[in-house]
């Protein structure tokens, strides 16, 4: 697959989230069909895999899914790129006397269930612990000069505090929230990163599932640990609201001859070139799908004639960042 750069850091164009091995579709498939699953994903070109230490059913407890991907990519360690990421409060800091302490012990645990002597990318999951996030850069910057990471980066963030940890210790990537539904990233975010060498990171690229047409208003949602239930893009209200994107997607996927996820994936990737999207599947062949949207070229008119019809549709309902 096409690779391209997390600042110095190269990664397939399409990565993977593994968090649906643990948390948030809905029943977990077993074990030993998700760490097939990731190294099927692997074999199929995929060198970019994101966990986080509190991916875990209904997320209570710690570590569940960096056990799998630890598990899954061992033996080709070296050849892939593990990203994960750390909550962090005020009173843990506290306990342990410093941030760099407080982060230090999280990574090492984490590098434990990942089986792994250094984590390529690390991220704070939220920024809104209560430490000041010149701090959180500092212990990261440390964290590098020990060679524990190799990069380190945010999720849900905003310029503001983008630009405040840049300064301390250049990030190599952004992980929010971004698909053609939820475009809040390009007006700031983007442009910004853009500017200064930082990858991006869409998370939810496909929307929880509704870019790939296969939601409708009758879709029923799992009872237990399913996110799509609270989503509000995914209200059934919303679901029709948007109709009109799902459409468009599909005579896009109908003349490309490709799926509709591969386009919404495609139209990200030919936008921006330091956008890497990682798409969540605990299906094996939906996974491999949406990697090879790495393999769907928007003509430039194509792509504009699909951002023009997409400007003019209306966005119902959003999965909450900033809102
Ligand atoms: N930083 C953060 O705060 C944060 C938050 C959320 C997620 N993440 C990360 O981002 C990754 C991706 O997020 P996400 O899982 O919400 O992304 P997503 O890919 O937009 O949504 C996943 C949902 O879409 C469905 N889906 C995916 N590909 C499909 C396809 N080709 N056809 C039909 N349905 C498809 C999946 O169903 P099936 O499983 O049935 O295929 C699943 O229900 C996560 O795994 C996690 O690593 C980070």
């Amino acid at each position: 697959m096409k690779t391209r750069l997390l600042r110095d850091i190269e990664v397939s164009e399409v990565g993977m989230g593994c968090m649906a091995f643990s948390h948030g579709y809905g029943q977990i498939p077993p074990e030993e069909y998700s760490v097939e699953a990731i190294r099927n994903a692997y074999r199929n070109g995929c060198t970019f895999f994101d966990t986080a230490e509190i991916y875990s059913p209904n997320l209570s407890g710690i570590g569940h899914n960096e056990r799998i991907v630890g598990k899954a990519l061992k033996d080709v360690r070296r050849d892939v790129v593990l990203a994960t990421k750390l909550f962090l409060d005020r009173l843990e800091v506290k306990k342990e006397g410093t941030v760099y302490k407080a982060v230090r012990r999280h990574l090492e645990d984490s590098m434990d269930r990942l089986q792994t002597d250094m984590v390529d990318l690390y991220y704070l999951h939220r920024a809104n612990g209560g430490i000041r996030i010149e701090d959180v850069a500092e212990a990261m910057g440390l964290l590098i000069e020990d060679g524990l990471i190799r990069g380190w980066g945010l999720s849900q963030v905003d310029v503001d505090i983008i630009d405040r940890a840049q300064n301390v210790t250049p990030i190599s990537a952004i992980q929010n929230i971004y698909s053609m539904v939820e475009r809040d990233m390009e007006k700031a975010v983007i442009p910004y990163c853009m500017e200064h060498g930082i990858g991006v990171v869409p998370f939810s690229p496909i929307a929880s599932g509704l870019l790939s047409g296969k939601i409708t208003t009758e879709t029923k949602f799992e009872a237990n640990d399913d996110v799509r239930n609270w989503v509000p893009q995914l209200s059934k209200a919303n679901i029709a609201g948007k109709q009109p994107i799902i459409d468009l997607l599909k005579k896009y996927a109908e003349m490309k001859n490709a799926t509709s996820a591969q386009i919404s994936l495609a139209w990200m990737l030919h936008k921006y070139p330091n956008v890497v999207p990682i798409p969540g599947s605990k299906n094996k062949e939906r996974i491999v799908e949406n990697l090879d949207a790495s393999k769907v070229e928007l003509t430039d008119e194509e792509f504009r004639s699909l951002e023009e019809a997409l400007d003019g549709c209306r966005v119902y309902g959003h999965r909450g960042f900033h809102r």
